[in-house]
């Protein structure tokens, strides 16, 4: 499918804690005259660089603390609530560092994408690529996969490698998965927009 500037173009809600870099990913992917998406809002948890990203392109920030509400259970419900407000089709944590709970699953259930900064099943969790690190993998990457209740365990859609070097620091590994993250995030966002997932069972892929 192709789009131009003015045409429908589907809704998908990006979600981000850190610094933003794959959030300005799929900004100037979804700024292409080709793209099918655009990015109708940001999700974030805390104060954080990406903010800034967004309001420099214009796009709305929802700002959902966990600390403002009586528990998870009601973040996740008010999470729930006001994504809804921007009717995604989609949506990608790109750098979103809270698991995201049932209420809000429920809701975009087999449509909420991760980004993470390893070859899962093989280091999940926060810190996977130090974790990579320390085990001596001489391989490590990118995992592109739909959100389940669990950490970092949903069906993957697609990986991307990067070779460990020798004098590797975990910065200098992550920073060269994330231009890794950065290539294949909206790649698979804009695979997903416009042919959809087929699941079955723990495999997943985009026909
Ligand atoms: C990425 O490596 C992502 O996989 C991980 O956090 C990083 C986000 O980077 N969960 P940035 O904030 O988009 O630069």
């Amino acid at each position: 499918m192709t789009s131009s500037p003015g045409s429908t173009r589907t809704p998908v809600v990006a979600m981000a804690s850190g610094t933003g870099s794959l959030l300005a990913a799929l900004l100037a992917f979804a700024e292409r005259p080709s793209s099918s998406f655009t990015v109708a809002a940001l999700v974030v948890d805390r104060d954080c660089p990406a903010i800034g990203i967004a309001e420099a392109a214009g796009v709305p920030v929802v700002r959902c603390e966990v600390g403002d509400y009586a528990d998870r259970e009601a973040w996740d419900r008010a999470l729930r609530e006001r994504v809804a407000e921007y009717a995604p089709e989609w949506i990608v944590a790109a750098g979103f560092m809270k698991i995201l709970g049932p209420a809000f699953l429920g809701a975009y259930a087999a449509r909420v994408l991760n980004s993470h900064p390893a070859l899962l099943p093989a280091f999940p969790g926060a810190h996977g690529v130090a974790d990579a690190l320390a085990y001596g993998v001489k391989v490590t990457g990118c995992t592109v996969h739909l959100v389940d209740g669990g950490v970092d365990t949903g069906p993957i859609l697609a990986q991307g490698v990067v070779e460990v070097r020798t004098g590797d620091t975990v910065e200098s590994l992550h920073e060269r998965i994330k231009t890794t993250e950065r290539e294949l995030l909206p790649t698979v966002v804009e695979a997903v927009v416009t042919r959809g997932v087929v699941t079955d069972g723990r495999k997943a892929y985009i026909p």
